[in-house]
């Protein structure tokens, strides 16, 4: 029996997700729905959006696969900022959450996005591969690195290419050929391995420009909202200053 002073136990919220529906494909006109959903204890946006999918709206479209901020899969504007949904937590957030796909990227409809397209796209257009012209010799063992480079190249190595620095990145939204801070990451991560033959010279070739390293403003909404904590910040300041020096040259 509750005492007579003791406030009744509060029940769990009622969250309303607001989502910006759009389906290119049928050519819907973008439009907010709002769907409620009954918050359990822990809940994250992707628990939250499976529910909508199963008991509300199986048209909802999303993207997850690992549920654990591996993937990269599930980046969306939460509240209008970029994130993962599977790693944000519902109580960290009000009773009315906005949910939008990233800008920038292809929409495939509603939360979806096309990120592989552009992460390729970058990926070629930077040549972010190991450069050398040394013959693979399939059998002998990997040459000896010291513990301390490949820590600094494993550093930046851990983007999971979710597309939230490139939807967080105002230079991105002006100029699209802008290679945004993830590419600038690719390119310091493969500046660091001496595997990779590429002088600065040739770095400067595919980002000394203004998109590459120029055209960054440095407002650092990308190192903001990067959910793997890139040094973006440091990394982008560092490769200005070396891409200068061979400007100057
Ligand atoms: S600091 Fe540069 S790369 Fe990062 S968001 Fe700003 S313009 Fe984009
Ligand atoms: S640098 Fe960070 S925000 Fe950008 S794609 Fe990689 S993990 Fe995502
Ligand atoms: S589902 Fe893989 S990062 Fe969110």
């Amino acid at each position: 029996m509750l005492k007579k002073n003791t406030p009744p136990a509060a029940g769990p919220r009622i969250l309303t997700l607001r989502v910006l529906r759009s389906s290119p494909s049928e050519a819907t006109e973008p439009h907010w729905q709002d769907f409620r959903v009954e918050e359990a204890e822990g809940m994250t946006l992707f628990i939250a959006l499976n529910e909508v999918r199963e008991n509300l709206d199986p048209s909802l479209q999303f993207d997850f696969v690992c549920r654990a901020g591996i993937c990269g899969s599930c980046g969306m504007l939460i509240d209008g900022k970029p994130g993962l949904a599977c790693c944000a937590l519902t109580r960290d957030y009000g009773p009315e959450i906005t949910l939008a796909p990233l800008p920038v990227f292809e929409l495939i409809g509603d939360l979806s996005v096309n990120t592989g397209k552009w992460m390729r796209g970058t990926a070629e257009r930077l040549e972010t591969w190991i450069h050398s012209d040394a013959e693979p010799l399939l059998t002998a063992l990997e040459p000896r690195m010291e513990p301390e480079l490949a820590e600094a190249i494993y550093e930046l190595d851990r983007c999971i290419e979710c597309g939230c620095c490139v939807a967080g990145c105002g230079t991105l939204r002006m100029r699209e050929e802008f290679v945004g801070a993830i590419g600038l990451n690719k390119i310091a991560r493969f500046r660091l391995d001496p595997r990779d033959e590429r002088s600065d010279e040739d770095f400067y070739e595919l980002i000394g420009d203004d998109t590459g390293v120029f055209g960054c403003m440095s407002l650092l909404g990308c190192h903001d909202v990067c959910p793997k904590g890139l040094p973006l910040q440091t990394q982008i300041a560092f490769l200005r200053r070396k891409m200068a020096v061979v400007g100057l040259k």
